[in-house]
Protein backbone atom coordinates (compact mmCIF):
# COMPACT_ATOMS: atom_id res chain seq x y z
CA UNK A 1 0.00 0.00 0.00
CA UNK A 2 1.18 3.18 -0.84
CA UNK A 3 1.85 6.05 1.68
CA UNK A 4 3.06 9.66 1.64
CA UNK A 5 6.60 10.87 3.50
CA UNK A 6 4.68 12.21 6.25
CA UNK A 7 2.64 8.50 6.90
CA UNK A 8 6.34 7.25 6.49
CA UNK A 9 7.70 8.79 9.48
CA UNK A 10 4.84 7.96 11.74
CA UNK A 11 5.56 4.14 11.14
CA UNK A 12 9.35 4.52 11.81
CA UNK A 13 8.62 6.51 14.76
CA UNK A 14 6.38 4.01 16.29
CA UNK A 15 8.51 0.97 15.64
CA UNK A 16 7.28 0.26 12.08
CA UNK A 17 8.52 -0.73 8.95
CA UNK A 18 8.22 1.25 5.60
CA UNK A 19 9.69 0.69 2.27
CA UNK A 20 11.70 3.42 0.69
CA UNK A 21 13.25 4.67 -2.24
CA UNK A 22 16.85 4.96 -2.55
CA UNK A 23 19.05 5.70 -5.83
CA UNK A 24 19.92 1.68 -5.71
CA UNK A 25 16.91 -0.73 -4.97
CA UNK A 26 14.23 0.11 -2.58
CA UNK A 27 14.90 -0.73 0.97
CA UNK A 28 12.79 -2.07 4.04
CA UNK A 29 13.51 0.57 6.44
CA UNK A 30 13.02 0.69 10.21
CA UNK A 31 14.65 2.50 13.12
CA UNK A 32 18.29 1.05 13.77
CA UNK A 33 18.03 1.73 17.53
CA UNK A 34 14.78 0.00 17.67
CA UNK A 35 14.65 -3.43 18.30
CA UNK A 36 11.10 -4.27 17.49
CA UNK A 37 11.31 -2.46 13.89
CA UNK A 38 14.00 -4.82 13.27
CA UNK A 39 12.85 -7.62 14.03
CA UNK A 40 10.00 -6.94 11.64
CA UNK A 41 12.28 -6.62 9.03
CA UNK A 42 13.29 -10.04 9.30
CA UNK A 43 10.15 -11.32 9.27
CA UNK A 44 8.48 -9.52 6.60
CA UNK A 45 11.59 -10.39 4.46
CA UNK A 46 12.04 -14.26 5.34
CA UNK A 47 15.23 -13.12 6.05
CA UNK A 48 17.57 -15.61 8.25
CA UNK A 49 19.11 -13.68 11.00
CA UNK A 50 22.64 -14.72 9.87
CA UNK A 51 22.12 -12.14 6.94
CA UNK A 52 22.92 -8.33 9.06
CA UNK A 53 21.56 -5.55 7.47
CA UNK A 54 23.04 -2.22 6.31
CA UNK A 55 22.87 0.95 8.87
CA UNK A 56 21.65 4.10 6.38
CA UNK A 57 22.55 7.82 7.96
CA UNK A 58 20.64 11.15 6.95
CA UNK A 59 23.99 12.98 7.34
CA UNK A 60 27.72 12.44 7.55
CA UNK A 61 27.62 13.18 10.84
CA UNK A 62 25.54 10.26 12.00
CA UNK A 63 28.06 7.81 11.09
CA UNK A 64 29.30 8.13 14.44
CA UNK A 65 26.46 6.85 16.06
CA UNK A 66 26.42 3.53 14.13
CA UNK A 67 30.76 3.07 13.94
CA UNK A 68 33.42 2.84 16.71
CA UNK A 69 36.18 4.71 15.03
CA UNK A 70 36.42 6.25 11.38
CA UNK A 71 39.43 6.14 10.02
CA UNK A 72 41.26 8.43 7.47
CA UNK A 73 40.26 5.62 4.45
CA UNK A 74 36.98 5.57 5.71
CA UNK A 75 36.46 9.38 6.17
CA UNK A 76 38.44 10.07 1.94
CA UNK A 77 35.97 7.51 0.90
CA UNK A 78 32.99 9.32 2.54
CA UNK A 79 33.75 12.59 1.33
CA UNK A 80 34.07 11.31 -2.21
CA UNK A 81 31.18 9.07 -2.82
CA UNK A 82 28.44 9.81 -0.27
CA UNK A 83 25.77 10.23 -0.36
CA UNK A 84 25.87 7.30 -3.07
CA UNK A 85 25.70 3.73 -3.67
CA UNK A 86 29.14 2.90 -1.64
CA UNK A 87 28.66 0.54 2.07
CA UNK A 88 31.62 0.39 4.33
CA UNK A 89 32.28 -2.10 6.40
CA UNK A 90 34.05 -1.20 9.86
CA UNK A 91 34.05 -1.73 13.40
CA UNK A 92 29.80 -1.08 15.21
CA UNK A 93 29.24 1.30 17.70
CA UNK A 94 28.20 0.06 21.28
CA UNK A 95 24.97 0.83 20.74
CA UNK A 96 24.62 -0.91 17.55
CA UNK A 97 22.86 -3.93 18.37
CA UNK A 98 23.68 -7.99 17.61
CA UNK A 99 20.36 -8.47 15.26
CA UNK A 100 21.81 -5.62 12.71
CA UNK A 101 25.28 -7.20 12.58
CA UNK A 102 24.08 -11.33 12.96
CA UNK A 103 26.42 -10.83 16.09
CA UNK A 104 29.26 -9.97 14.36
CA UNK A 105 31.66 -6.93 15.79
CA UNK A 106 31.95 -5.08 12.14
CA UNK A 107 28.78 -2.89 11.04
CA UNK A 108 27.95 -1.73 7.39
CA UNK A 109 26.85 2.12 6.83
CA UNK A 110 26.02 3.52 4.01
CA UNK A 111 24.35 7.22 3.45
CA UNK A 112 22.61 7.08 -0.12
CA UNK A 113 21.49 9.85 -2.37
CA UNK A 114 18.20 10.09 -2.32
CA UNK A 115 16.50 13.48 -0.16
CA UNK A 116 13.16 11.83 1.50
CA UNK A 117 15.15 9.20 2.54
CA UNK A 118 17.60 11.76 4.21
CA UNK A 119 15.43 13.50 5.54
CA UNK A 120 13.58 10.50 6.59
CA UNK A 121 16.99 9.29 8.37
CA UNK A 122 17.57 12.79 9.66
CA UNK A 123 14.25 13.02 12.03
CA UNK A 124 14.36 9.71 12.85
CA UNK A 125 17.63 8.76 13.53
CA UNK A 126 19.91 6.06 11.37
CA UNK A 127 17.68 3.58 9.45
CA UNK A 128 18.41 -0.80 9.14
CA UNK A 129 17.22 -1.26 5.73
CA UNK A 130 17.72 -4.40 3.18
CA UNK A 131 16.82 -4.48 -0.03
CA UNK A 132 12.85 -4.51 -0.09
CA UNK A 133 11.90 -7.88 -1.30
CA UNK A 134 11.53 -11.55 -0.20
CA UNK A 135 14.66 -13.09 0.86
CA UNK A 136 16.67 -14.33 -2.46
CA UNK A 137 14.94 -12.42 -4.63
CA UNK A 138 15.34 -9.66 -7.48
CA UNK A 139 15.33 -6.40 -5.60
CA UNK A 140 12.40 -4.10 -6.61
CA UNK A 141 13.54 -0.65 -8.27
CA UNK A 142 10.25 0.82 -8.28
CA UNK A 143 6.89 1.11 -5.71
CA UNK A 144 5.14 -1.52 -7.81
CA UNK A 145 7.96 -3.71 -8.04
CA UNK A 146 7.81 -3.72 -4.08
CA UNK A 147 3.94 -3.76 -3.88
CA UNK A 148 3.75 -6.49 -5.99
CA UNK A 149 6.80 -8.51 -4.05
CA UNK A 150 4.94 -8.40 -0.70
CA UNK A 151 0.69 -8.49 -2.35
CA UNK A 152 0.68 -4.57 -1.16
CA UNK A 153 0.92 -5.88 2.26
CA UNK A 154 4.10 -3.98 3.25
CA UNK A 155 3.82 0.34 2.90
CA UNK A 156 6.37 1.99 0.55
CA UNK A 157 7.08 5.43 -0.39
CA UNK A 158 6.43 6.08 -4.24
CA UNK A 159 9.69 7.85 -5.22
CA UNK A 160 10.04 6.94 -8.92
CA UNK A 161 12.29 4.41 -10.32
CA UNK A 162 15.97 3.79 -8.92
CA UNK A 163 18.47 5.83 -11.09
CA UNK A 164 21.83 3.55 -10.16
CA UNK A 165 19.36 0.15 -10.24
CA UNK A 166 21.68 -2.31 -8.49
CA UNK A 167 22.85 -2.36 -4.52
CA UNK A 168 25.83 -0.84 -3.78
CA UNK A 169 29.52 -1.67 -3.75
CA UNK A 170 30.10 -3.10 -0.30
CA UNK A 171 33.78 -3.10 1.02
CA UNK A 172 35.85 -3.52 4.07
CA UNK A 173 38.79 -1.54 3.99
CA UNK A 174 41.94 -2.38 6.64
CA UNK A 175 45.54 -1.57 7.44
CA UNK A 176 48.44 -3.84 7.86
CA UNK A 177 51.28 -3.05 9.85
CA UNK A 178 53.30 -1.95 7.15
CA UNK A 179 50.64 0.80 6.04
CA UNK A 180 49.59 -1.07 3.05
CA UNK A 181 45.97 -0.25 2.50
CA UNK A 182 44.12 -3.45 1.67
CA UNK A 183 40.34 -2.80 0.41
CA UNK A 184 38.24 -6.25 -0.03
CA UNK A 185 35.44 -5.62 -2.18
CA UNK A 186 32.09 -8.13 -1.21
CA UNK A 187 29.72 -6.63 -3.82
CA UNK A 188 30.59 -5.23 -6.38
CA UNK A 189 28.18 -2.10 -7.77
CA UNK A 190 28.47 1.14 -9.71
CA UNK A 191 31.45 2.27 -8.04
CA UNK A 192 33.98 0.54 -9.33
CA UNK A 193 37.42 -0.86 -8.17
CA UNK A 194 38.88 2.06 -10.15
CA UNK A 195 36.77 4.55 -8.54
CA UNK A 196 37.75 3.79 -5.10
CA UNK A 197 41.47 3.22 -5.75
CA UNK A 198 41.42 6.62 -7.75
CA UNK A 199 40.40 8.08 -4.21
CA UNK A 200 42.45 6.28 -1.92
CA UNK A 201 45.68 6.54 -4.16
CA UNK A 202 45.46 10.29 -3.47
CA UNK A 203 46.22 8.97 0.42
CA UNK A 204 48.14 5.96 0.74
CA UNK A 205 50.93 5.06 -1.49
CA UNK A 206 50.43 0.90 -1.20
CA UNK A 207 46.71 -0.16 -2.18
CA UNK A 208 45.83 -3.67 -2.80
CA UNK A 209 42.28 -5.01 -3.98
CA UNK A 210 40.80 -7.91 -3.86
CA UNK A 211 37.27 -9.58 -4.32
CA UNK A 212 35.84 -11.34 -1.25
CA UNK A 213 34.07 -14.79 -0.85
CA UNK A 214 30.81 -15.82 0.89
CA UNK A 215 32.26 -16.46 3.44
CA UNK A 216 33.06 -12.74 3.89
CA UNK A 217 29.57 -11.32 3.67
CA UNK A 218 27.48 -13.85 4.80
CA UNK A 219 24.38 -12.92 2.46
CA UNK A 220 26.58 -13.32 -0.34
CA UNK A 221 25.06 -16.18 -1.47
CA UNK A 222 25.62 -18.22 -4.79
CA UNK A 223 22.25 -18.27 -5.48
CA UNK A 224 20.55 -14.76 -5.41
CA UNK A 225 18.41 -12.15 -6.54
CA UNK A 226 16.19 -14.64 -8.46
CA UNK A 227 13.43 -14.18 -10.65
CA UNK A 228 10.63 -16.82 -10.78
CA UNK A 229 12.15 -18.74 -13.31
CA UNK A 230 14.84 -20.36 -15.54
CA UNK A 231 17.63 -18.09 -16.55
CA UNK A 232 20.08 -19.53 -19.24
CA UNK A 233 23.15 -17.12 -20.10
CA UNK A 234 24.62 -17.91 -22.58
CA UNK A 235 28.29 -15.84 -24.26
CA UNK A 236 27.61 -14.11 -27.25
CA UNK A 237 28.65 -16.25 -30.08
CA UNK A 238 25.99 -18.65 -28.75
CA UNK A 239 22.87 -18.83 -30.81
CA UNK A 240 19.58 -20.54 -29.90
CA UNK A 241 18.42 -23.43 -32.31
CA UNK A 242 16.07 -26.02 -31.85
CA UNK A 243 18.94 -28.13 -31.10
CA UNK A 244 20.44 -26.40 -28.35
CA UNK A 245 16.47 -26.28 -26.97
CA UNK A 246 16.18 -29.69 -26.94
CA UNK A 247 19.48 -30.58 -24.93
CA UNK A 248 18.44 -27.57 -22.45
CA UNK A 249 14.92 -28.92 -22.07
CA UNK A 250 16.46 -31.86 -21.41
CA UNK A 251 19.34 -30.39 -18.92
CA UNK A 252 16.40 -28.70 -16.77
CA UNK A 253 14.06 -31.03 -17.04
CA UNK A 254 11.59 -29.26 -18.89
CA UNK A 255 8.79 -30.14 -21.28
CA UNK A 256 9.92 -29.40 -25.08
CA UNK A 257 6.63 -27.52 -25.72
CA UNK A 258 8.61 -24.73 -23.54
CA UNK A 259 9.13 -22.01 -25.23
CA UNK A 260 12.35 -19.46 -24.88
CA UNK A 261 11.81 -16.16 -23.95
CA UNK A 262 14.65 -14.09 -25.26
CA UNK A 263 16.95 -11.01 -23.96
CA UNK A 264 19.21 -8.64 -24.82
CA UNK A 265 20.71 -6.56 -22.71
CA UNK A 266 19.48 -2.10 -24.30
CA UNK A 267 22.72 -0.86 -23.74
CA UNK A 268 26.82 -1.71 -24.39
CA UNK A 269 27.21 0.56 -21.07
CA UNK A 270 27.35 -1.41 -18.24
CA UNK A 271 26.11 1.72 -15.81
CA UNK A 272 22.65 1.88 -18.64
CA UNK A 273 21.87 -1.88 -18.42
CA UNK A 274 22.18 -1.58 -14.27
CA UNK A 275 19.58 0.83 -14.54
CA UNK A 276 16.79 -1.53 -15.80
CA UNK A 277 18.18 -4.54 -15.33
CA UNK A 278 15.82 -6.20 -12.50
CA UNK A 279 12.88 -4.35 -13.76
CA UNK A 280 14.04 -6.41 -17.35
CA UNK A 281 14.19 -9.35 -15.28
CA UNK A 282 10.67 -9.25 -13.58
CA UNK A 283 9.18 -8.33 -16.88
CA UNK A 284 10.91 -11.28 -18.77
CA UNK A 285 9.49 -13.01 -15.88
CA UNK A 286 6.08 -12.28 -16.53
CA UNK A 287 5.74 -12.88 -19.74
CA UNK A 288 6.93 -16.81 -19.42
CA UNK A 289 4.61 -19.60 -19.46
CA UNK A 290 5.04 -22.42 -16.44
CA UNK A 291 7.86 -24.44 -17.75
CA UNK A 292 9.35 -22.02 -19.74
CA UNK A 293 12.79 -20.06 -19.39
CA UNK A 294 14.92 -17.02 -20.58
CA UNK A 295 17.89 -17.00 -22.77
CA UNK A 296 19.81 -14.20 -22.29
CA UNK A 297 22.80 -13.45 -24.64
CA UNK A 298 25.52 -11.93 -22.89
CA UNK A 299 27.00 -9.29 -24.33
CA UNK A 300 30.76 -9.40 -26.03
CA UNK A 301 32.42 -7.28 -22.92
CA UNK A 302 30.76 -9.08 -20.43
CA UNK A 303 33.99 -10.32 -18.43
CA UNK A 304 35.45 -6.66 -18.87
CA UNK A 305 36.45 -5.38 -15.42
CA UNK A 306 33.21 -2.51 -16.32
CA UNK A 307 30.73 -4.88 -15.78
CA UNK A 308 31.91 -7.17 -12.91
CA UNK A 309 28.59 -5.71 -10.96
CA UNK A 310 26.07 -6.81 -13.57
CA UNK A 311 28.21 -10.22 -13.77
CA UNK A 312 27.81 -10.68 -10.14
CA UNK A 313 24.10 -10.20 -10.28
CA UNK A 314 23.66 -12.45 -13.53
CA UNK A 315 25.43 -14.81 -12.14
CA UNK A 316 23.61 -15.40 -9.13
CA UNK A 317 20.42 -15.40 -10.49
CA UNK A 318 20.90 -17.88 -12.84
CA UNK A 319 19.84 -20.95 -13.33
CA UNK A 320 22.80 -22.50 -15.93
CA UNK A 321 25.33 -20.97 -18.28
CA UNK A 322 26.02 -22.18 -21.90
CA UNK A 323 29.69 -21.99 -23.14
CA UNK A 324 31.42 -22.93 -26.11
CA UNK A 325 33.88 -25.71 -25.09
CA UNK A 326 36.05 -27.14 -28.32
CA UNK A 327 33.85 -25.15 -30.77
CA UNK A 328 30.17 -26.78 -29.40
CA UNK A 329 27.41 -25.01 -26.85
CA UNK A 330 28.04 -27.01 -23.61
CA UNK A 331 25.35 -26.40 -20.57
CA UNK A 332 26.63 -26.13 -17.28
CA UNK A 333 24.08 -26.26 -14.44
CA UNK A 334 24.74 -23.77 -11.33
CA UNK A 335 26.27 -25.67 -8.56
CA UNK A 336 28.06 -28.22 -10.67
CA UNK A 337 31.60 -28.13 -12.28
CA UNK A 338 32.03 -24.62 -14.07
O1 LIG B 1 22.04 -0.56 -2.25
C1 LIG B 1 21.94 -1.22 -1.21
O2 LIG B 1 22.92 -1.58 -0.54
C2 LIG B 1 20.52 -1.57 -0.75
C3 LIG B 1 19.78 -0.28 -0.43
C4 LIG B 1 18.43 -0.49 0.16
O3 LIG B 1 20.59 0.49 0.39
N1 LIG B 1 20.54 -2.47 0.37
C5 LIG B 1 20.86 -3.77 0.26
O4 LIG B 1 20.73 -4.47 1.43
O5 LIG B 1 21.20 -4.30 -0.79
P1 LIG B 1 20.70 -6.07 1.51
O6 LIG B 1 20.42 -6.38 2.92
O7 LIG B 1 19.76 -6.59 0.51
O8 LIG B 1 22.16 -6.49 1.18
C6 LIG B 1 23.18 -6.15 2.10
C7 LIG B 1 24.34 -7.08 2.02
C8 LIG B 1 24.00 -8.50 2.47
O9 LIG B 1 24.63 -9.41 1.56
C9 LIG B 1 24.63 -8.60 3.85
O10 LIG B 1 25.08 -9.90 4.15
C10 LIG B 1 25.80 -7.64 3.72
O11 LIG B 1 25.32 -6.59 2.93
N2 LIG B 1 26.17 -7.09 5.03
C11 LIG B 1 25.43 -6.27 5.83
N3 LIG B 1 26.07 -6.02 6.97
C12 LIG B 1 27.26 -6.67 6.91
C13 LIG B 1 28.35 -6.83 7.81
N4 LIG B 1 28.37 -6.23 8.99
N5 LIG B 1 29.40 -7.59 7.40
C14 LIG B 1 29.39 -8.21 6.20
N6 LIG B 1 28.38 -8.11 5.30
C15 LIG B 1 27.32 -7.35 5.66
MG1 LIG C 1 19.08 -7.80 -0.90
Amino acid sequence: MKVSPGQALDILLNGGVVALPTETVYGLAGSAFDYEALEKIFKVKQRPLFDPLIVHIGSKSQVYKVVKHWPLYCQKLADTFWPGPLTIITAKHADIGPLITADQPNVAVRMPQNSLFLELANAVGPLAAPSANRFGKTSPTSADHVEKEFSGQVPVVDGGDCEVGIESTIIRVSETADGTLSVLILRPGAISETDILNCLSIYYKKLEVSYGTSKDSPGSLNNHYQPDFPLIIAQNSIRWNETLHKEICASLKLKETAKPVFWDFSSNDPLIVARTLYKEMREKSDELKAGSYIFLTLPIAYTKPRWVAIKDRIDKSCTAKIKKIAGLPQIFLKNKAL
